[in-house]
């Protein structure tokens, strides 16, 4: 009996030191991958700037406003600087969404304002593809408690992804309605859609729907990740409807506040 009891406690032990041994490990890598991505980002930012800068002072040197080609060229450097900045940003916020140090400032929004203002800044782009946004904001409650910088985030990535993911001219719905205490938002677009099986992962980091050897629509998988992490900060949640070849609708739901 006491052999055994102590052959029980010598596995038990071995696996409890094995299970703290392992999660250490774990601990260790993670703040290894944290520290170095917050490194790599800040050693960026600095020559970003700098470009940035640069940049502004040859947009606004008379030699250059006498020189059109000049002006275009230098043009296009600040729109890509300003491209390769975001994308900075955007990884260093991931790191830190997975550490858990992203301090979220939550205030009284009307969502409504923030649609309005993605839905002004992202016709842009779809216009220059020939696309539209349509917004139907039926929804009367329509105050939430969130962080409009994040909430800005969410909706500019969804459609950001509408229009990505849209081969042919982009046709971007988006709807709101209040359900009980709780708004929805539904993001539709006339995409490529995605498969169920597919649509499982694709909230995963890094996830990309496999498109065999060529990724012709570039991304790094991180924007449905980040979307997910900061709903669920707001307390809400996000499903999807697909129908490959037809399009997808993103259905995202917020508790709403009465103020
Ligand atoms: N509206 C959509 N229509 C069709 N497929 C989509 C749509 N949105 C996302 N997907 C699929 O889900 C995957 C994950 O999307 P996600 O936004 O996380 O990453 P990404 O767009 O590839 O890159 P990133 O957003 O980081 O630039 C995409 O690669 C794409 O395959
Ligand atoms: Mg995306």
């Amino acid at each position: 009996m006491l052999m055994l009891a102590t052959f029980v406690i010598l596995i038990a032990s071995f696996f409890s030191f094995y299970l703290a041994n392992g999660i250490l490990k774990q601990k260790k890598i993670s703040k290894i991958t944290y520290d170095f991505i917050n490194n790599m980002t800040h050693e960026l930012k600095t020559p970003i700037s700098t470009i940035s800068l640069s940049t502004d002072v040859l947009l606004n040197a008379e030699e250059t406003s006498k020189n059109e080609r000049l002006s275009r060229y230098l043009s296009i450097i600040k729109t890509e600087n300003k491209r390769l900045e975001n994308q900075v940003e955007r990884v260093l916020q991931i790191a830190k969404l997975d550490k858990g140090v992203i301090k979220l400032k939550f205030e009284s929004l009307d969502i409504h304002e923030v649609i309005e203002t993605c839905i002004s800044t992202f016709s842009v782009p779809v216009k220059d593809r020939n696309g539209k946004i349509v917004s139907h904001l039926n929804a009367s409650k329509t105050h939430i408690k969130g962080d409009v910088i994040h909430i800005t985030n969410i909706i500019y990535n969804l459609f950001d992804n509408a229009n990505k993911y849209s081969p042919e001219k982009p046709n971007i719905t988006i709807t709101t309605v209040n359900t009980d205490d709780k708004i929805e938002l539904r993001i539709a677009d006339n995409g490529i859609g995605i498969k169920k099986e597919d649509s499982k992962q694709i909230f995963d980091k890094f996830y990309r729907v496999p498109t065999g050897d060529v990724h012709n629509v570039k991304g790094f998988g991180l924007g449905l990740y980040y979307v997910k992490q900061m709903i669920e900060k707001h307390g809400g949640g996000i499903e999807i409807e697909s129908k490959i070849g037809k399009g997808s609708t993103f259905v995202l739901t917020f508790p709403v506040t009465t103020n």
